[in-house]
């Protein structure tokens, strides 16, 4: 089955005895991973995980810890709950990789984390439908959403996929939630030949995220809050065209400056979510207060990829 190594194949150059020959030799033991990117990832890996062991001198009953954290994040991990995703975006990695991925224009929107909830079964509705699945409560607060979808010169992009989910006013998404609908505050939307696209739902508010699992041990540790700005997601794809995964927030949330995960990247995602209250909603069941928002979204030449759902 395996090849036995010949001689000059052997990775270490006699017995390792100190923390730098252990890395030699397994840098040495990996170097013939054929894919390069591979490789290159992999080596990178271990030589930063170890500088960090040598760094802290981590101790055994700490890489046990690790070792113990790591697994919990698996033990966790179910169809609708990923907790490893919510670990990377606590640890600001999410918002990190997206950052560097960025290809755009100072003046286009600004991409933000996915987060763990993405789904890719949201249903599809026709424009105008509203998202809200659920028995409209006196709290809630309409909120009429309407956007047009471009490509980075300007040319409307027709027929593009707009897919938006948020959590209730509650602060729970409909997969953390068995009092919602399923599918509940989640929907896709195709733009119309002008590239405009509107749907309603309720303004949603911050919230805290699962804090029942080893992120909220962290959290609690580092003595930080588990809020997030409230907001909606949204990913935004059209053919031709570098798909933008972000987040709208409203301006004036409390936490826009210390959102938990790391998530309010640029001050263009804050934006006015006005609450008018003048009788001119665009839904005749409207009588009292009711919101607004209205985007224009502007899309790098690329490809277009959908984003794998971290969830079922
Ligand atoms: C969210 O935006 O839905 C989210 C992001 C990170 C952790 C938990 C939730
Ligand atoms: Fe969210």
């Amino acid at each position: 089955m395996f090849d036995l190594p010949a001689k000059e194949d052997i990775f270490c150059h006699g017995i390792p005895t100190t923390p730098d020959d252990i890395t030699e030799c397994v840098l040495r033991a990996m170097g013939r991973t054929e894919n390069p990117r591979l490789r290159q990832i992999l080596e990178a890996l271990v030589r930063h995980l170890h500088a960090f062991g040598r760094e802290v001198k981590l101790n055994e009953e700490e890489f046990m810890m690790a070792i113990n954290a790591v697994t919990a994040l698996g033990h966790l991990t179910k169809d609708r709950h990923n907790e490893t995703m919510v670990m990377s975006d606590a640890l600001g990695f999410s918002t990190l990789v997206m950052i560097l991925n960025q290809n755009r224009e100072p003046e286009q929107m600004s991409p933000a984390l996915l987060g763990p909830f993405y789904s890719r079964k949201d249903p599809e509705y026709p424009n105008g439908s509203n998202i809200n699945r659920a028995e409209p409560k006196p709290t809630d607060i309409p909120l009429f959403v309407s956007g047009t979808v471009q490509s980075r010169d300007g040319t409307p992009l027709a027929n593009a996929l707009v897919e938006v989910w948020h959590a209730s006013p509650e602060g729970l998404y409909e997969n953390q939630d068995p009092n919602q609908p399923y599918l509940n505050l989640r929907g896709k939307f195709r733009t119309d030949a002008d590239g405009h696209f509107n749907f309603r739902t309720i303004r949603p508010a911050s919230y805290p995220i699962p804090t029942h699992g080893i992120v909220g041990d962290m959290l609690a540790a580092q003595n930080r809050h588990p809020f997030r700005a409230a907001h909606l997601h949204f990913t935004v794809s059209a053919p031709d065209h570098q798909t933008l995964v972000t987040q709208i927030f409203p301006a004036d949330d409390l936490f826009i400056e210390s959102d938990c995960v790391f998530g309010v990247t640029s001050a263009d995602l804050a934006v006015d979510f006005p609450i008018h209250n003048d009788g001119n909603a665009p839904a005749d069941d409207v009588k009292g207060q009711y919101s607004t928002l209205s985007l224009t979204i502007d899309l790098s030449p690329g490809e277009s990829r959908l984003p794998q759902s971290p969830i079922d």
